[in-house]
């Protein structure tokens, strides 16, 4: 769910997360647009367990997603809690990661 009264946001438009394109407004993190779409959970421990935001800061990595952006052939492992959203951007979460890999 996203605050609406008193905000302004910035310009709208697509990225894919999951396999599924989702509206998000430029300036946010992949951390807020998981959580505007009900999810708590970013990645799967190497027991399966979910993971998910915990400090929203960039310390912890609970929050790591694999993130593949236009223009680049590998996707990259990046906090979602530290990362804005970009234009193409493709965002994979629940993948199974040790925060320690
Ligand atoms: S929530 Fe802790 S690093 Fe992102």
């Amino acid at each position: 769910m996203r605050i609406n009264a008193g905000v302004q946001r910035g310009r709208i438009f697509m990225i894919e997360v999951d396999g599924t394109p989702t509206q998000v407004f430029e300036g946010e993190t992949l951390a807020a647009v998981l959580l505007a779409l009900g999810r708590a959970d970013a990645r799967a421990d190497l027991r399966g367990r979910p993971r998910g935001m915990f400090c929203n800061m960039g310390t912890c990595c609970e929050c790591l997603v694999e993130v593949t952006v236009p223009g680049s052939r590998h996707p990259r492992r990046m906090r979602a809690c530290l990362t804005d959203v970009a234009e193409g951007q493709s965002v994979g979460s629940n993948k199974t990661w040790s925060k320690y890999e």
